[in-house]
């Protein structure tokens, strides 16, 4: 191979140098057999306009399936859609932990434990592993914030930094393999990502064993060729043609002509360029793309999609709060009783809204609701929502045709309460916008001030006007984080439904009826105020982000305080009752510890249970009082019970100690069915000293 040869591999096109409109792409080498490279967004599926991907719900709702094997498939049916359209690379593996909820891209990530989204990532990447297909784990590291996105400073002790942000992608990366991490655009503690040797060669490379190739994010990641090369990183998009013309967003570049001078004067070793070529190359053997790579042009199967897509969304749906009251719950709606319904809002009469930015999916057939303000932010990122034709007013009336089931679109406060006042149920939608490059000014549902693009009137007043009016109200949430909820304990039910994706609408009306018994569980915590958050605000000129609460984020801040949040991490109920007995905890000489226990389902539906086992560390570890180490979907039918065990591996248990131990003392296990179960199984456990050997470091 020639130098220019080798230089070509290592950096993308430039904007707009895919034929098939890739949104990076790297030019192969025809004489050699090295096919281009097309690297697609497709957190949700691919982002490809016009070509008709299947909008999946987004990898928030895929974490509260709390279910790797849907994770699976899910990695799995987009590698399929993208190969489809010719596409080689899948960028959409994002998992910065949801330490700032208020993060425009919490949608695209995996909520806020390590253990979770690393297992679920990984199994995302395992899925797309099956197919011809280069997968990633995105933005490395500490990229959890919006707010100054190229410039922030993640600033951050070691131990929380190896034990919550690394961990998520150690375990992503060790158990899922990916081909490529993409570095990220901030800066942590001080250097920036993409050109900081400790994250990507130190640890990514060194620690971690990691034999795939480090990208660069979009451009603005790399600022000098020399630093981004040594530190680690191996290729640079969307790059360019010439090095010595900025792009046409006036942008330099580093990794083409500036790059081959760096290595001619010895800045960049020889050795530093061969190790970015073949790592590459490696990854394109390994995954089956140098012997079969993708070819354009082929059809996506809608149907397929849509039925993956209703999987996911049924999955994922999470039931935050169903009243008995002194009658029964509100839901699921008993078909033989709900005479009338009124559906109010969130445009339920033509669709369901989801995220923006990279992150989107564009709607098959247009937008189901026109923008109010079309516009852009700076990054030409549209400010409008996409809305999918999945209609969950058309879906309710399908599955209750015995009732009146009446639309009132929200604008008209009066109207919708009046009409609520006189149906058996009010069912009220409310909608959450959110985007790349833009953090939300507050937790709470948007009014047209806060998202004028999207939203017509204030919906926090509406549930308010409406829930003094209806006999009961049914709330539910198409958002992509946690919601602050000052009209919580108005309502009987709040159904939280996140971007539900293409069949969206249908999912929902499954779960109102009880067609679909929900079993999703918060990946996140959604907190009482803003004021509990890791930081009070986001702030917009000072760029370092002290990460001052060190290991206290999300629900261990709320465990070390002993204070409750709105809804707590795991929390998600079902129609059906769940009921643990008999744990019994056994360690073995390797370290593994067995969990076993008996899971009854005592109600009268068939339903499936997110059991979590959560460690509390011995006291010396200094550790949050809890930690997530275990868990398992069971489906039960009703009225049966099933014996569940569990291996929990030891580096559930390690604590970062300038490497990983895990340390001497007491420990317990707790089981239950979410990390604030109201009665806990508990068994006590004797941790040894020990010190984990570098390749069982913490995956
Ligand atoms: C985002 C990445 C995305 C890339 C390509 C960047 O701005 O941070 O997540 O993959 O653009 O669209």
């Amino acid at each position: 191979m020639t130098q220019a040869e080798k230089l070509q591999l290592v950096h993308g096109g430039g904007w707009d140098s895919s034929s098939i409109g890739a949104i990076g792409h790297v030019n192969g080498i025809a004489r050699l057999g090295i096919p281009d490279i097309d690297y697609l967004d497709s957190t949700a599926g691919p982002n490809a306009p016009g070509k008709n991907p299947t909008p999946l719900p987004n990898p928030l709702a895929l974490a509260a399936s709390w279910d790797p094997l849907l994770a699976h498939d899910y990695g799995k049916h987009v590698a399929t859609e993208l190969r489809t359209l010719g596409f080689s690379g899948a960028l959409g593996g994002g998992i910065n932990l949801s330490r700032e909820p208020r993060n425009g891209r919490t949608f695209e990530y995996q909520g806020e434990d390590p253990v979770l989204a690393g297992t679920m990532l990984a199994a995302r990447i395992r899925g797309n592993n099956e197919l011809p297909m280069l997968a990633t784990a995105k933005h490395f590291a500490m990229n959890d914030q919006e707010t100054n996105r190229f410039t922030s400073d993640s600033v951050i002790a070691e131990r929380p930094l190896r034990e919550l942000y690394l961990r998520a992608f150690e375990i992503a990366v060790k158990e899922g393999r990916p081909a490529m991490v993409m570095c990220a655009y901030n800066k942590v503690n001080g250097e920036k990502s993409c050109e900081n040797h400790k994250l990507l060669t130190d640890i990514l490379k060194g620690e971690w064993q990691f034999p795939g190739y480090v990208q660069g994010d979009w451009a603005l990641s790399i600022t000098d060729s020399v630093r981004a090369a040594n530190a680690g990183t191996d290729e640079e998009q969307p790059g360019s043609l010439n090095d010595d013309k900025p792009d046409k967003f006036g942008l330099n570049t580093f990794f083409n002509q500036k790059l081959g001078r760096a290595v001619e004067a010895g800045q960049v070793s020889q050795a530093r360029l061969d190790d970015m070529v073949l790592r590459k190359l490696r990854m394109l053997y390994r995954s089956g793309i140098m012997a079969d790579p993708p070819k354009p042009g082929g059809i996506i199967d809608q149907a397929a999609g849509d039925r993956f897509a209703l999987r996911v969304a049924q999955e994922s749906i999470v039931l935050l709060k169903n009243d008995a009251g002194t009658a029964a719950p509100v839901l699921p709606l008993d078909r033989s009783k709900v005479k009338s319904v009124v559906v109010i809002g969130g445009h339920a009469d033509v669709g369901v809204i989801s995220g923006g930015g990279s992150g989107s999916v564009p709607p098959r057939d247009g937008n189901a609701v026109e923008c109010r303000t079309p516009g852009a932010n700076v990054l030409t990122i549209p400010l409008c929502a996409n809305w999918y034709r999945s209609s969950p007013l058309s879906a309710l009336r399908a599955k209750l045709p015995q009732a009146n089931v009446t639309y009132f679109s929200g604008e008209d406060l009066n109207a919708a309460a009046a009409a609520a006042g006189q149906a058996d149920v009010a069912i009220l939608f409310a909608t959450q916008h959110m985007m790349e490059q833009v953090d939300l000014a507050s937790l709470a549902l948007p009014d047209g001030k806060a998202d004028p693009a999207n939203q017509a009137y204030d919906q926090g007043a509406l549930i308010l006007a409406v829930a003094a009016k209806a006999k009961r109200v049914v709330i539910v949430l198409e958002n992509g984080t946690a919601v602050t909820m000052p009209w919580a304990n108005k309502v009987n039910a709040i159904v939280e439904a996140w971007y539900p994706g293409v069949k969206g609408g249908e999912a929902i009306a499954d779960v109102l009826v009880g067609d679909v018994n929900p079993s999703g569980k918060l990946p996140l915590t959604f907190p009482n105020d803003e004021n509990e958050l890791a930081q009070r605000n986001i702030s917009a000129t000072q760029t370092r982000v002290a990460h001052a609460e060190g290991l206290r984020m999300g629900y261990r801040y709320y465990d070390t305080l002993g204070t409750a949040p709105l809804f707590p991490f795991g929390h998600g109920l079902s129609y059906t009752q769940f009921a643990y007995s008999g744990l019994q905890v056994t360690q073995q000489a390797s370290g593994e510890v067995k969990v076993r226990f008996t899971l009854t389902n005592t109600g009268a539906r068939t339903g499936a249970e997110v059991a979590q086992v959560y460690a509390a560390m011995p006291a010396s570890a200094d550790e949050p009082p809890k930690r997530l180490v275990a868990w398992q979907k069971v489906t039960l039918a009703a009225h049966t019970s099933r014996v569940v065990s569990m291996t929990v591996p030891p580096a559930r248990f390690a604590i970062w100690q300038d490497r990983w131990v895990i340390p001497a003392g007491n420990a317990s296990l707790l089981v239950g069915g979410s990390s604030r179960a109201p009665r806990f199984l508990k068994r006590s456990l004797l941790l040894k000293a020990t010190k984990l050997p570098s390749s069982q470091d913490p995956a």
